[in-house]
C-alpha cells in the first residue's frame, strides 16, 4: 500500500519490524507510543510540554494560589524547573526539586544556580529521596495519558509519608481517567502503522521496559465524535486527600455500530475549584489511550458495556498495569464477558489485534550489523 513500510525495532538483542505510515495527513488520527511512563525524556518531549499552554496555565494558577510562604517540593522537575521557578516567584519560602533523570537534574541545578531563589535540586527517584525538611506543598507533574500511569498515586503516597507535612497540598489535586468504547479500525480506516519518526520512541520505550510486550498506544487527532458509547470515570485519584477510587461503570451504546476497544483519557484538576482539563476536548500533550478488546463486536440500541478497572503496580511498585473486565449486556439481557489490558511492562507480545497489525512477527535474535530500515 502506498506510504506503508516496515522499520526494524531492535531491543535487547532481538529484532522485529514495525509498520510505518509515511503519508499520513496532518489531521488524520495517528498512533503514538505512550512514552511518559518511561525514562526516555528528551529535549523534544520536554519542549512539547513547555509549549502545552492549557496544561501550563492550570499549573501556574494552582501554584500561584498554593505556594506563597510555603516550603515546596517538586517531584519530577525536568531540566527547565518550570514549576519550581513558578513557586519561587510566587513567594515560596524555599523549593526542593528532584528528577530521576540525572541529566535533567544536573541541568535543573545549573539553572537554579543562576537565580537568587532558595532552590535545592536533587537527582534521583522520588521514592528513595530524603529531603532536609518536610514540605507544605508538593508539585508533581507525573500525570499520564491514563491519569495514574506515570505512578503519581504511588509517588504521592510515599511523599505524604516521608516528604510532606500532614495536610500538605498537592498540585495536581486530582487526576481522573474517563473511558468509552470506540472502533479504532474505523478511525484509522484500517491502516495501521506509526509515523516513521516515532519508531525510535517505540524502540526506546521497549528497551526501558525490559523487552518486547504489548506497549500502550495513544491515538492523536480524535474527538468525541469517535465515541460509540457514553463515557464514565474509571480511575479517580484524589491526590490531595490520598484517596484512589476505581468505580464500576456502565457505558450505554449511542446507537448501532462496531467497537473494538476502549478509549481512555485524562481529567486533570490542578487545584480545588479550578477547571478540569479534559484531554479529549483539549489540544494538549496528553493523548487518549486505546486499549483493544480481544475481538471487535457490534453494538445495538439498548446495549450496555459494564466495566471495572483495576490498577496494580506489578513491575516496580510505582507504575500500574491496568486491567478492564466486565460484560457486554444486550438489550434482551444476554451477557458476553469482556476483558482488556494495558500493561506498563512485561506480559505477552502480539497478543492483541492492534499489536499483531503493527508488528510483523515475534522477535528473533538480531544479526550483527546496522539497524537497517
Ligand atoms: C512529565 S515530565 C514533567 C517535567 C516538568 N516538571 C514539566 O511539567 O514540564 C516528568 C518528569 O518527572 C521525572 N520523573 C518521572 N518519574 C519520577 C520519579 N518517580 N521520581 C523523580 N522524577 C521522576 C521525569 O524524568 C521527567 O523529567
Amino acid at each position: 500500500m502506498t506510504g506503508q513500510d516496515w522499520r526494524n525495532v531492535t531491543v535487547g538483542g532481538e529484532r522485529t519490524r514495525v509498520r510505518v505510515l509515511a503519508d499520513l495527513d496532518r489531521d488524520a488520527p495517528y498512533l503514538w507510543p505512550s512514552v511518559g511512563e518511561y525514562p526516555v525524556y528528551d529535549d523534544y518531549l520536554y519542549h512539547v510540554m513547555l509549549e502545552d499552554e492549557p496544561r501550563n496555565k492550570l499549573f501556574r494558577d494552582a501554584i500561584a494560589q498554593e505556594a506563597p510562604g510555603a516550603t515546596v517540593v517538586e517531584l519530577g522537575c525536568g531540566p527547565d524547573l518550570l514549576w519550581t521557578l513558578c513557586a519561587a516567584e510566587a513567594g515560596a519560602a524555599r523549593v526542593f526539586a528532584a528528577d530521576v533523570n540525572e541529566d535533567s537534574a544536573a541541568r535543573a541545578a545549573d539553572l537554579a544556580s543562576t537565580t537568587a531563589h532558595d532552590i535545592r535540586v536533587f537527582g534521583g527517584e522520588a521514592t528513595t529521596l530524603s529531603l532536609p525538611e518536610p514540605a507544605d506543598l508538593c508539585i508533581a507533574e507525573l500525570v499520564g495519558n491514563i491519569g495514574g500511569a506515570e505512578g503519581i498515586d504511588a509517588v504521592l503516597a510515599d511523599a505524604r509519608r516521608r516528604h510532606l507535612k500532614p495536610g500538605a497540598a498537592t498540585v495536581p489535586a486530582a487526576v481522573g481517567t474517563r473511558a468509552a468504547a470506540v472502533c479504532l479500525d474505523d478511525l484509522l480506516g484500517g491502516r495501521y502503522g506509526v509515523r516513521p519518526e516515532y519508531v525510535d520512541y517505540v524502540e526506546r520505550l521497549l528497551d526501558a521496559a525490559g523487552g518486547f510486550f504489548d506497549l500502550r498506544f495513544c491515538v492523536g487527532n480524535v474527538d468525541r465524535s469517535a465515541l460509540r458509547t457514553t463515557d464514565a470515570l474509571v480511575e479517580d485519584l484524589c491526590l490531595d486527600e490520598g484517596v484512589a477510587d476505581f468505580p464500576s461503570v456502565r457505558l450505554d451504546a449511542l446507537g448501532p455500530g462496531r467497537v473494538d476497544g476502549l478509549l481512555l483519557w485524562l481529567n486533570l484538576r490542578c487545584a480545588p475549584g479550578q477547571p478540569v482539563l479534559d484531554s479529549l476536548d483539549t489540544v494538549t500533550n496528553w493523548l487518549p489511550v486505546y486499549v483493544p478488546f480481544a475481538e471487535p463486536f457490534d453494538l445495538a440500541d439498548g446495549d450496555v458495556i459494564e466495566l471495572e478497572c483495576r490498577a496494580e503496580t506489578v513491575a516496580d511498585d510505582i507504575h500500574p498495569d491496568y486491567a478492564f473486565t466486565g460484560a457486554l449486556v444486550r438489550a434482551d439481557g444476554g451477557r458476553t464477558p469482556l476483558a482488556a489490558e494495558s500493561r506498563y511492562a512485561g506480559g505477552p507480545f502480539r497478543a492483541s489485534r492492534l499489536h499483531r497489525a503493527l508488528f510483523e512477527s515475534e522477535p528473533t535474535a538480531a544479526r550483527r550489523g546496522g539497524r537497517g530500515r
